[in-house]
């Protein structure tokens, strides 16, 4: 691959868990501009004032360069929208490098378009398997890694899928977490924000819940039984449900709504802004989530983590930090641990450590420096 300064770099984000990945590295980028030219490129995957632009004026990001504006839709409507809009501005002015970040729809049609077009393609966050086709976001990881030119991944596992899937030791480059960049980089807000209060809550005083995978949410019998368990363990401790839009529309459309409605420890809320949601999550007693990137926080914040689905693409969040796959009927009883102190104690897994966006200048510092010698 050939890389000439400054090269024009497109950072691509599309739905909220990719706006705190590219915010790191667009800073990283942007502080080296002999070298670089970074672009955000926004998909408008998601585009509520609370799914997307909340996080550009927490982090500081200018406007999007380019935004797409695609919203909603099926996968193959979406997909679609987003590799036309995006094959365009490839066409008129073709980046170096376009970096794609995690696993949405967005992720995977920028790499397919600019790949087509024989543009160099980064996946930051590769590698990750849950094994689970049925999961859209399991087949935009495999067809993102298998024609991404760098492959940027979080941990070993990664490293060892990507292997056992043919991929060559060249392209892969274990960077660490991206996403403990984010985090580490807010920490001081994050600890003088007392967002509970807001909902007359104390610290370790509730628990924290999340909830937006189709699995879980698109039909009624697996949301009513999550709905039910969390009113149980509501009677125990508080708990803040922030709920996506998504979830939302299912809650309503299945009558679920007025049940929420009727339980007072259970505090319903918009989904929240990046400082007020990792707010909420430090000073828990205990998230429940179907999240991804949420596995990953909790493991360093070392807050226990009940993720409500049958697998996981960050196993090192279960070896290593505070996380358990469960089921809806299993809650009160990992309460119960929770609250007898028996839950296990997270260890940040290797290079989670705030600085995986230097590593990924360096390491494309090291491409430059191989194209002009
Ligand atoms: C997407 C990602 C998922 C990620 C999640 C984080 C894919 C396949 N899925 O799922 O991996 O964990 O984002 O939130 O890319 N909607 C709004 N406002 C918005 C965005 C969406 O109301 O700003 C509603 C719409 O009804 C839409 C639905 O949410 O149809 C689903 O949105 P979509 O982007 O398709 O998928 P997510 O469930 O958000």
């Amino acid at each position: 691959m050939i890389l000439s300064p400054p090269v024009l770099v497109h950072l691509v984000a599309g739905a909220r868990p990719n706006f705190m990945k590219i915010a790191p590295l667009y800073k990283a980028l942007s502080a080296e501009p002999e070298h670089f030219c970074p672009q955000i490129v926004h998909t408008g995957q998601h585009y509520d004032l609370n799914m997307s632009e909340t996080f550009f004026r927490e982090f500081q990001l200018p406007k999007p360069d380019l935004y797409l504006g695609v919203g909603s839709g099926s996968h193959a409507q979406q997909t679609a929208k987003v590799m036309t809009a995006y094959e365009e501005i490839c066409l008129s002015r073709p980046p170096q490098l376009t970096v794609v970040v995690g696993d949405v729809n967005s992720t995977m049609a920028c790499a397919i378009t600019a790949k087509k077009l024989n543009l160099p393609v980064a996946h930051l966050e590769a590698g990750l398997r849950s094994r689970d086709r049925t999961m859209p976001e399991e087949i935009n990881r495999v067809i993102t890694d298998t024609i991404a030119d760098i492959l940027w991944t979080p941990s070993p596992d990664a490293d060892d899928n990507l292997r056992h899937e043919g991929i060559p030791d060249s392209r892969i480059r274990r960077v660490g977490n991206i996403m403990i960049d984010t985090l580490r980089m807010n920490e001081p807000v994050i600890q003088c924000r007392r967002k509970y209060l807001e909902f007359g809550l104390a610290p370790k005083g509730y628990g924290v819940l999340t909830l937006h995978r189709p699995s879980n949410v698109d039909r009624k019998e697996p949301l009513e039984s999550i709905v039910h368990a969390v009113r149980t363990c509501s009677e125990r401790l508080p708990i803040v449900f922030l709920i996506h839009p998504r979830t939302r529309n299912r809650l309503e459309e299945f009558g679920l709504w007025d049940d929420l409605e009727r339980c007072s420890n259970i505090h319903r809320a918009e989904p929240q802004g990046y400082v007020d949601f990792l707010s909420l999550v430090a000073n828990s007693a205990f998230v429940v989530t179907d999240s991804g990137g949420i596995q990953e926080e909790t493991t360093v914040l070392n807050i226990p983590c009940l993720t409500l689905r049958e697998n996981t693409e960050r196993p090192i969040t279960i070896q290593q930090g505070t996380n358990e796959l469960i089921r809806p009927d299993a809650l009160l009883e990992c309460l119960s641990r929770i609250l007898d102190g028996k839950w296990k104690q997270g260890t940040p897994p290797d290079l989670w450590d705030g600085e995986a966006s230097e590593r990924i200048v360096q390491h494309l510092k090291e491409i430059i420096a191989a194209s002009v010698s």
